[in-house]
C-alpha cells in the first residue's frame, strides 16, 4: 500500500500528562481510515499534532513522501491536508456560497485570516462555478444563497465538508461528523462523503463515536486509549477485539445491531 499519511512517535504532554504515546498510524491513498477511542483519549489532540496547530514533544509527520513535521498550519493544508472541526465552526448570517468562497480565499492566500477576508473582492466567475461544482456534490446547490442560520444541523457539516473540498484536500481529517446529529441525518451524511469520496479519491481519516457509521464508512481502524494504541486493523475484526470493548465499557454494545438494517 503506498501510504499517503504516516505518523511516527508522536508524544504530546500537557503539564506533565500524557495526552499522546508514541503515536504510528498510515493512511493509504484514497483509504478510509478510522480512529476511535473513549472521550479524552486523544484523538483530537492528534489530528492537531497532524495539521500542526500543535506542536507534539516526539515523533514525526509525512505527508505524501515528504517530512512535513515542521510546516506551519496552512502549509499543510496547501500540501494537501483538509479538516473539518469537532465543533461547527460557521458564521450564522454568512451565506453558504460565501463560506466556501471564503475557505478558498484563505487556502490560497497567505494564511492571515481577517487580512484575506476583508481584502475579499467580488468573486470571479470561476471562483462562483468551483464554488458550485462543490455544493452540487454535496446536494447543497439550492441553498448556496442561504445564510448558515437556516440550515439544518446535518447540511451545516456538509457545508463545512464544502469548505475543506474547495481546498482540494488528498486526506481528509474528519473530527466527529455525526455529533449532534440523529440517525438519519447520519446515515445522509454518511452516504454523502462515501459519493464524494469515491468521486474525488482522497483518503479519509474519521474520528467518530457513532459505531455504526465507523464500521460502515471505515476499512481499516486504529483505536487510542489514555494516549495510546490498543488495537489496529481491519474495521470489523478490531471492533470485536476484546481489549477495544474493555476501553468502552459496554458502550460498543451497539454493534450487535450493526449491519442487521
Ligand atoms: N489544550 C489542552 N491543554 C491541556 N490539556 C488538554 C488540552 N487539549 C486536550 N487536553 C487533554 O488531553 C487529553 C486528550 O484530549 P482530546 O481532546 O485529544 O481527546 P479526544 O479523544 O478528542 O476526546 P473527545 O472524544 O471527548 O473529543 C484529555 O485529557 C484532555 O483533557
Ligand atoms: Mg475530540
Amino acid at each position: 500500500m503506498n501510504a499517503i499519511l504516516e505518523s511516527h512517535g508522536i508524544t504530546k504532554d500537557f503539564s506533565g500528562i500524557r495526552a499522546l504515546n508514541g503515536v504510528d498510524i498510515n493512511v493509504g491513498e484514497g483509504e478510509r481510515v478510522g480512529l476511535i477511542g473513549p472521550n479524552g483519549a486523544g484523538k483530537t489532540t492528534f489530528f492537531n499534532c497532524l495539521l500542526g496547530i500543535l506542536t507534539p514533544d516526539a515523533g514525526t509527520v509525512q505527508f505524501r513522501g515528504n517530512d512535513i513535521s515542521n510546516l506551519r498550519v496552512h502549509k499543510r493544508a496547501r500540501a494537501g491536508i483538509g479538516r473539518t472541526f469537532q465543533r461547527i465552526e460557521l458564521f450564522s448570517d454568512t451565506s453558504v456560497r460565501e463560506h466556501l468562497l471564503i475557505a478558498e480565499r484563505v487556502h490560497n492566500g497567505s494564511g492571515a485570516f481577517w487580512k484575506d477576508l476583508l481584502g475579499m473582492g467580488r468573486p470571479t466567475a470561476v471562483e462562483i462555478e468551483r464554488c458550485d461544482d462543490v455544493l452540487e456534490l454535496l446536494g447543497l446547490r439550492e441553498l448556496g444563497d442561504e445564510p448558515i442560520e437556516a440550515l439544518s444541523l446535518g447540511q451545516g457539516r456538509l457545508v463545512e465538508v464544502g469548505r475543506a473540498l474547495m481546498t482540494e484536500p488528498r486526506l481528509l481529517l474528519l473530527d466527529e461528523p455525526s455529533s449532534g446529529l440523529d440517525r438519519e441525518e447520519t446515515a445522509a451524511l454518511a452516504a454523502t462523503l462515501r459519493e464524494v469520496q469515491a468521486e474525488k479519491g482522497f483518503a479519509i481519516l474519521l474520528v467518530e463515536h457513532d459505531v455504526e457509521l465507523v464500521s460502515k464508512f471505515t476499512e481499516r481502524l486504529y483505536v487510542l486509549d489514555f494516549g495510546s494504541l490498543i488495537a489496529q486493523g481491519p474495521t470489523a475484526e478490531t471492533l470485536s477485539d476484546p481489549a477495544v470493548r474493555r476501553a468502552y465499557l459496554g458502550t460498543l454494545e451497539v454493534d450487535s445491531e450493526v449491519g442487521s438494517d
